[in-house]
């Protein structure tokens, strides 16, 4: 086998996507809070939701749009006009609740979010993008043109397949692409390292990718009760387990 030497990360860039192949490992309530957590360092940074079906980064806020992804890719406004500001310090633009999967976009409407993506970049010094489940050619294209790909992963072997499939896939589209593992849901630390260890391995073996570990984000019962009241973490909860792990996933990147 050939092992990859190790390379000293290089920053992130401005464009943070965030993916996972399986649905439901917080990849939503992660781009939330990894959002939060960058403003707080002092840096402008927006949360697209570009899991267009579902459209979730609302719901977990607790807030209703008056504006969203939709009039961007209408060309009714630009990115600054659709973004909204949220009290927790960042902006966000939303995604349109119910009308249609980020998978079923047409060639005109996937062009206008690639077109916004690096204006985006040039207004705010961080864009976070939740790509929502799976890898469709839209997401894979939205995804290839992110700086930084963070591929959230649990601890099951349903979502290590998952998050193996993205990671070769990106390799595919983006071959000099940084992408890196988000372990999530981790019981512990050492158990999210082994996670990512198993993850790394393949891709060093099949794909022949060094695929680092962005962070572990351990299982705490305060992320769900931050959901349930529809508040951010590090506002509802700092200082928690979960609150500390995504503020270090942050300060790495
Ligand atoms: N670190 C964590 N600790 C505890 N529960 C979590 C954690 N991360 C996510 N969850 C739970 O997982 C659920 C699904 O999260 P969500 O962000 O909607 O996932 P996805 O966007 O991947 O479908 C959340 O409602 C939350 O209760
Ligand atoms: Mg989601």
């Amino acid at each position: 086998m050939i092992r990859p030497a190790p390379q000293p990360t290089a920053p992130a860039g401005r464009i943070i996507a965030i993916a996972s192949g399986k649905g439901g490992v917080g990849k939503t309530w992660f781009a939330i809070t990894l959002s939060q957590a960058i403003a707080r360092q002092g840096l402008r940074v927006l949360l697209v939701d570009a899991d267009l079906g579902l459209a979730n980064v609302d719901v977990q806020l607790g807030f209703q749009p008056a504006r969203d992804l939709s009039a961007v890719i209408a060309g009714i406004s630009g990115v600054r006009d659709a973004a909204i500001a949220h009290p927790a310090g960042f902006d966000i633009l939303a995604g349109r609740s119910g009308s249609g999967a980020l998978a079923m976009l047409d060639a005109a409407s996937l062009g206008a979010v690639l077109a916004m993506l690096p204006q985006a970049a040039a207004e705010w010094d961080r864009v976070v993008v939740d790509l929502g489940a799976g890898l469709e050619a839209p997401q894979r294209r939205i995804a290839a043109a992110a700086d930084t790909l963070l591929v959230v992963a649990t601890e099951e072997p349903t979502s290590l397949t998952d998050a193996y499939a993205v990671l070769k896939l990106h390799a595919r589209d983006r071959p000099d692409g940084d992408a890196r593992i988000v372990v999530n849901l981790a019981s512990d630390a050492a158990s999210g390292a082994r996670t990512h260890a198993a993850l790394a391995r393949a891709a060093a073996t099949f794909i022949k990718r060094n695929v680092k570990l962005a962070g572990v984000v351990r299982r705490d019962a305060k992320v769900r009760d931050a959901i349930r009241h529809q508040m951010p973490l590090l506002t509802r909860h700092p200082g928690c387990t979960a609150a500390r792990d995504v503020e270090a996933v942050a300060r790495d990147l």
